[in-house]
């Protein structure tokens, strides 16, 4: 965990008594509106559709167990007592008041945290693959590289006014887990023959108004000139980005309009003048920011242990259902990262409690070294466990409803707020996620199904990650009723696919329905071991459809 040097500690302090000054500027009238929001959006604050919105970042999804539950302690004395995990990683307060945001930020700065840059046209929070240091199929570690990316981009005094918001997302594993390809920038390390790393990188890709899959600009980036190359990419945005319509200032429309190899062109270009500069990194410099994150003084597991485990996953059906989904695989044997799911009917995805906030930050202290993660799919991770003590973590999940054994099913769905909360959507999205949750909550048909990922967004701004869901389901509104437009066909990871539309738009009530539909077309046609994605990447829309508006 990367713990906060005078220097971080001076910046967020400093950060918060400017803002506590511009927040009573405004109260007093001596502000205007229009003066204060890019005040107020340089540190995470939203004026939302009932009341103001905190968005509190999570670096890299990293957190430790004295930080949650802060954030629970947050949210109870500011808030309703619960708080929201985004895809962003980040956590949202729905109802704080605008004059406590202050008091927030300072109470976040004494957990080492803070809101800065989590909204505005800057560099967002950048995000990873949620095992990132523990995962078996990992080449490079990406959390020093996202420490590294976070120390250059936060407050960056060129890049603090873009066209457009900007995120990065890195991995270094084999399998994606971080939708690298649907990122402005999606950065992939890996390592050469020598064993020397190195840097794939992406750019242009991102959801909402006109999704695409980024492009690459360079295969095999030296990781010495990681930043200067990020620099120059930003600054061929910052320079080129169209700052003349908000909706195709993305960097994305910009790769698209000038085509990949002269976008290239042009950041080798800008590359030139910084290549080699002093930005450029150094084993020294890598190795700084690295030590910070040893991994934990693992006690050792014998095969005992291991064996006894297995045994009890087969005898115990229930307990297996929770291994088979929730629990991964972890680059030491006897360990395993257990994944707490936080999709329950009766909350909206990726709400907590602060009760749950101070139990989980708990667990994560008693079972897993202090240590927690935050997953883009909602969900939060204790990445070391050993296994002798996984059926007692299970059960005490279970006493704080956080046991569901349905993490990769369909009833893992990821949601954005939608219209309850969000002034922008189109329609709700959280009842949707609920009447499919509760339609769908046989676990032996959940099983039976297999990795299902569905995603809903409340409007075309894509926050449910619809585009690439298996099943994606869009919020629209026709002539002030709201409706919802269902894709099928997308995926996040290595393959990463946008969604097909199915064909005309639904009522809410007929959603469940309509899903149950598509489920029968996919078990139906599907081969034995074929998952609904590989179902529907052989057959195409067609059938579906047919059986849709039959
Ligand atoms: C205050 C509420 C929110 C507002 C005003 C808002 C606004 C937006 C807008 C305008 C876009 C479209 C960007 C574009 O097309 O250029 C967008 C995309 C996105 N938002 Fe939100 N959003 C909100 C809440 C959320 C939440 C709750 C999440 C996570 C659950 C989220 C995560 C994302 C993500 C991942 C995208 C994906 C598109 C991309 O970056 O390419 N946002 N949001
Ligand atoms: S997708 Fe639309 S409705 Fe949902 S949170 Fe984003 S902006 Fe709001």
């Amino acid at each position: 965990m990367y713990r906060y040097d005078t220097h971080d500690q001076t910046l967020v302090d400093e950060r918060v008594a400017q803002f506590r000054d511009q927040m009573r500027r405004y109260l007093e009238g001596k502000i205007s509106d229009e003066e204060f929001l890019p005040l107020r959006v340089q540190n995470g604050l939203y004026v939302q559709r009932y009341a103001p919105m905190l968005r509190i970042a999570i670096p890299y999804g990293m957190l430790a167990a004295y930080q949650l539950r802060k954030l629970g302690e947050i949210a109870a004395r500011y808030d309703r007592g619960y708080g929201h995990f985004t895809t962003r990683t980040n956590l949202q307060l729905n109802w704080p008041k605008m004059e406590d945001v202050p008091d927030i930020l300072a109470d976040l700065a004494s957990v080492q945290m803070h809101a800065i840059q989590t909204s505005g046209n800057d560099i967002r929070n950048t995000s990873t693959d949620q095992f990132s240091g523990i995962a078996a199929d990992e080449q490079v570690d990406p959390r020093p590289w996202c420490e590294l990316i976070r120390q250059w981009s936060t407050f960056h005094p060129e890049f603090a006014y873009l066209p457009r918001k900007f995120k990065i997302a890195v991995t270094g594993a084999e399998e994606d887990r971080a939708a690298i390809q649907v990122h402005d920038v999606g950065l992939r390390f890996w390592r050469d023959d020598a064993g020397e790393v190195r840097v794939k990188v992406l750019a242009g890709g991102g959801l909402g108004r006109t999704p695409m899959i980024g492009n690459t600009v360079c295969e095999d980036l030296p990781w010495q000139h990681l930043l200067t190359y990020l620099e120059a990419i930003l600054r061929v945005y910052n320079q080129f980005g169209r700052r003349d319509n908000k909706f195709k200032a993305r960097i994305k429309i910009l790769v698209k309009a000038l085509g990949i190899d002269e976008f290239r062109r042009r950041v080798e270009e800008e590359w030139a003048h910084l290549k080699d500069g002093p930005q450029t990194l150094t084993d020294e410099a890598v190795a700084a920011v690295a030590d910070h994150f040893v991994d934990p003084e693992r006690r050792e597991i014998g095969t005992e242990a291991i064996e006894a485990y297995e045994t009890l996953r087969a005898d115990n059906r229930a307990f297996g259902r929770f291994v088979t989904n929730n629990v991964t695989d972890h680059k030491v044997p006897g360990y395993k990262a257990v994944t707490l799911s936080l999709k329950r009917r009766e909350h909206s995805p990726g709400d907590v409690t602060s009760e749950q906030m101070a139990a989980i930050a708990d667990l994560a202290d008693e079972f897993s070294y202090g240590e927690l993660r935050v997953t883009h799919e909602q969900n939060l991770v204790l990445t070391d466990v050993a296994v002798d003590r996984i059926e007692e973590l299970w059960q005490r999940l279970d006493e704080l409803g956080l046991a569901n054994p349905t993490v990769g099913t369909l009833a893992d769905l990821i949601c954005c707020p939608g219209g309850d909360y969000c002034s922008l959507a189109n329609a709700k999205s959280i009842p949707v996620a609920q009447s499919i949750q509760e339609r769908f909550e046989d676990l032996d048909f959940l099983y039976d199904l297999g990795p299902l990922e569905l995603n809903i967004s409340g409007c075309m701004n894509a926050c449910g990650h619809h585009h690439v869901g298996h099943i994606g389901i869009l919020g629209v509104d026709k002539k002030g009723e709201e409706y919802y437009q269902i894709s099928l066909g997308g995926s996040q990871g290595n393959e990463s696919s946008l969604g097909k539309i199915l064909g005309p738009s639904f009522y809410r009530e007929d959603v469940p329905g309509v899903i149950d539909k598509l489920l029968q077309v996919y078990v139906g046609e599907r081969t034995p071991d074929e998952t609904f994605l590989d179902t529907y990447r052989r057959i195409g829309l067609k059938p579906f459809k047919e059986r849709v508006y039959a």
